[in-house]
C-alpha cells in the first residue's frame, strides 16, 4: 500500500440537531430518525501520526472516558478501518477535546469521522466515499453526516440518507449544563413513554416543510425535538431554565441537540450573542459561541 503521507491534523466539529423526530423501531434495534443536522465551528482537533508497526496509542491528553478503551469509537474507527483496507501500519492519535463527552453535540461521532477521513489519506487507502460511508453507519447514527463534510444536512434512515441543505445564517450559543446523556436510555425511555401513550409522535414535520422553515426567519422555526418531551423531570427543569434565558437573552430560537443535554441558542445578530455568552456564563461552566460551518471536518495540515 502506498504511504501518503507520514502525520496529518484534520477538525472533529461538533454538530445540532435543529430538528430531531424519532420514528419507529426497526427490526435492527435501532430507529428510524428525520433531522435538521448543522455542524459548527467549534468541536476537537485529532493528530494522527504513524508509530511502531501495529501499534495503537491513542493519547487523549487526560480527558476520563465513562467506557473502556476497546469500547471507545475511536479505537473502533480505527479497528474498522484497519479491517477493512488491511492497513497494519501503527498509528499514534492525539486527541484535543473541547467537547463534552455524551452531551448530544456527536462529538464522538464527529471523531470517529475524522478518524476515517484522516486514515484514508495517511495510509493512501484511498476508499470511495461509498465505503467510507458504510463504514460510518456501521459505527453510529451520527457518524454519517460527518463523513460527509458538509455543512448542513437533512438526515433520515438510520442516519445514513444525507441531503445536504444551505445552513442558515445564524449565530449559535451551547449550554452544556453539567449532566450527560445516556444515548441508549433515552431512545428505551422514549419507546416506554410512547408505549404509554398509544404511540404518539411530536415532531412530524415533512421534509419540505423543514426546508422551507430553515430558509425562513428562526423565530419561526417549527423544529422541535423528540427527546425534550421525555426526558425526566429534573433535566427537563433544567432545561426550560436555559430556554427562559435564552428567550430573555433576545435568541431566536432555542433547543435541545440530539438526546440531550447540550441546549442551544439562535441569534440572528452578533452582539447579542457575545452578550448572552457572558450573561449565561454566570450560571453554567459551559458556555460557547459558534457559527454554522461552511464544511465539516477539514484536514487542516499534513
Ligand atoms: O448511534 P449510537 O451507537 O450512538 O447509538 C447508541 C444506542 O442508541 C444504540 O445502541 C441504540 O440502542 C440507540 N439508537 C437507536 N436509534 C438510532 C440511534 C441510536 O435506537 N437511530
Amino acid at each position: 500500500m502506498k504511504i501518503s503521507s507520514r502525520k496529518l491534523t484534520i477538525s472533529s466539529p461538533v454538530k445540532l440537531n435543529l430538528h430531531l423526530a424519532v420514528k419507529d423501531k426497526r427490526p435492527d434495534g435501532y430507529h428510524s430518525l428525520e433531522s435538521v443536522f448543522m455542524a459548527l465551528d467549534y468541536g476537537d482537533t485529532l493528530h494522527l501520526e504513524f508509530a511502531a508497526k501495529n501499534s495503537l496509542v491513542i493519547d487523549l491528553e487526560g480527558v476520563k472516558f465513562a467506557v473502556p478503551m476497546e469500547e471507545n469509537i475511536i479505537f473502533k474507527a480505527v479497528s474498522l478501518f484497519r479491517s477493512k483496507t488491511g492497513f497494519d501500519q501503527g498509528v499514534r492519535i492525539n486527541l484535543k477535546k473541547c467537547v463534552p463527552p455524551a452531551g448530544g453535540l456527536g462529538g464522538g461521532s464527529s471523531n470517529a469521522a475524522s478518524i476515517l477521513l484522516g486514515l484514508n489519506v495517511l495510509s493512501g487507502a484511498k476508499l470511495n466515499h461509498k465505503k467510507l460511508l458504510e463504514m460510518a453507519v456501521s459505527l453510529g447514527s451520527d457518524v454519517p453526516f460527518f463523513i460527509n463534510q458538509i455543512g448542513a444536512a437533512w438526515v433520515s434512515g438510520r442516519g445514513e440518507y444525507v441531503n445536504t441543505v444551505k445552513p442558515p445564517k445564524c449565530f449559535c450559543v451551547l449550554v452544556y449544563p453539567g449532566f450527560s446523556s445516556d444515548t441508549n436510555a433515552a431512545y428505551k425511555l422514549l419507546d416506554q413513554c410512547r408505549e404509554g401513550s398509544g404511540g404518539t409522535k411530536e415532531a412530524a414535520l415533512t421534509e419540505k416543510e423543514c426546508l422551507k422553515a430553515l430558509s425562513g426567519k428562526p423565530e419561526s422555526w417549527p423544529f422541535k425535538n423528540d427527546f425534550l418531551a421525555v426526558s425526566p423531570d429534573s433535566q427537563k427543569t433544567v432545561y426550560q431554565n436555559i430556554f427562559s434565558k435564552f428567550s430573555e437573552l433576545g435568541a431566536s430560537f432555542s433547543g435541545l441537540s440530539g438526546t440531550g443535554s447540550t441546549c442551544f441558542g439562535i441569534f440572528t445578530k452578533m452582539p447579542q450573542a457575545e452578550k448572552a455568552v457572558d450573561a449565561l456564563k454566570k450560571n453554567w461552566d459551559f458556555v460557547r459561541l459558534a457559527l454554522p460551518a461552511k464544511k465539516g471536518a477539514v484536514i487542516v495540515s499534513k
